[in-house]
């Protein structure tokens, strides 16, 4: 069965098929960073006037990269079901995908699969057809710009949140912290670089004291401000912007390092403490900022004696794409569910996974 898959659910134009959930053919991803470098972070009236202008031949190259192309035209006798992401995300860009996977759905008699962004993540794992799928239960870390949720799965298209963030996403705070230490947006793939030259243990920034198996990320952010200040001799009602031109890059590597190295320890910590009340036979670490070297690395060693086995997605799947869309509606079509009225679907700018 190939699906097309349509994601614009923030700042990425993406489109994709693949085969039975599993094979990507095509897997076109236009990311709008370059436009949002200048701003510090996403906007969303810009993002979604971007992804009108890139949808068309977005959805054109991931037929003609997978080599479904008849008479110069798309071939949609070679396409079974069409998925696009309709919740969670910001709400003009939700509805650029969805209303341009609506029409086609009409336009080419096909069936309609919404997908929640969060269950596509997950799926990300399965994405790679060369390694075993996953098996159940799986443990899922979904770790992204927008959320920080731990979910356990019994089954295919059975998700139970047993742990949120009480406050920011960890792929915010990465983004926060990098603005403090004046470093590019996207804050994740930044403040990893900067690291790379820095010393983890030189600052110490405390762990959340949340029960249960919850995050909080906004302390965290503000013990890196503090500490920043607190460094550069200045009080604590010195203006955060102005305190980057005031670093040396030794200093920026440093505090990058030292907050990564907390980021990373707290995430995997409570991994573990969930695997304790919920043995688990995978873990699937997914997201944007799955694509941390420093977790992929650390995830080894902390997770080690859990008894699950540690699943990445390939690190060009971690962030938004659509190949992940796809392999959500497959396995929710395996399990029964049917496709939606393309006349009737509607975005959800906020739902829960569960
Ligand atoms: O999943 P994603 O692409 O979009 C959302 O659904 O939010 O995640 C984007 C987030 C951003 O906050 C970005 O800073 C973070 O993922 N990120 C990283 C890395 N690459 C991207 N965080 C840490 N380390 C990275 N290498
Ligand atoms: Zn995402």
């Amino acid at each position: 069965m190939n699906i097309l898959g349509i994601e614009t659910s923030c700042d990425e134009t993406a489109a994709a098929i693949v085969k039975d959930g599993r094979h990507i053919l095509s897997n076109v991803v236009v990311s709008q960073i370059d436009i949002f470098k200048e701003y510090g972070g996403v906007i969303p009236e810009v993002a979604a006037r971007s992804h009108l202008e890139a949808i068309q031949p977005v959805i054109k190259n991931a037929f003609k990269s997978a080599g479904f192309i008849n008479n110069h035209q798309p071939d949609w006798l070679k396409i079974d079901a069409i998925a696009v992401t309709h919740t969670p995300g910001l709400l003009g860009s939700l509805l650029i995908g969805t209303l341009t996977a609506r029409t086609l759905a009409i336009l080419h008699d096909k069936p309609l699969f919404p997908t929640h962004h969060l269950k596509s993540h997950i799926y990300s794992a399965w994405l790679s057809p060369e390694k075993p799928a996953p098996s159940f239960p799986v443990l899922a870390l979904v770790v992204s710009g927008g959320h920080t949720q731990l979910i356990y799965m019994k089954d295919h298209h059975d998700f139970e949140i047993i742990g949120t963030t009480l406050d920011d996403a960890v792929g915010e705070c990465f983004d926060k912290v990098a603005k403090i230490l004046g470093l590019p947006y996207p804050g994740g793939p930044s403040i990893s670089k900067a690291a790379l030259d820095g010393n983890p243990e030189k600052y110490h920034f405390p762990h959340p004291k949340v029960s249960d198996l919850n995050f909080s990320f906004s302390g965290l952010k503000t013990a890196v401000l503090r500490s920043v200040q607190q460094e550069l001799k200045k009080p604590i009602s010195f203006p955060s912007f102005e305190l980057a031109p005031l670093l040396t890059p030794k200093q920026v590597s440093d505090f990058a390092a030292s907050f990564e190295q907390t980021a990373v320890d707290i995430l995997l910590e409570k991994t573990k403490k969930a695997l304790k009340t919920h043995p688990s036979s995978s873990v699937i670490i997914c997201g944007g900022v799955s694509a941390n070297n420093l977790l992929r690395k650390k995830s080894a060693s902390i997770l080690k004696n859990s008894g699950a086995k540690v699943l990445f997605p390939e690190k060009s799947l971690s962030g938004d794409n659509a190949a992940m869309v796809t392999s959500a509606a497959f396995f929710e079509i395996q399990s029964g569910v049917q496709p939606s009225d393309p006349y009737k679907l509607n975005i959800l700018p906020r739902s829960p996974i569960a």
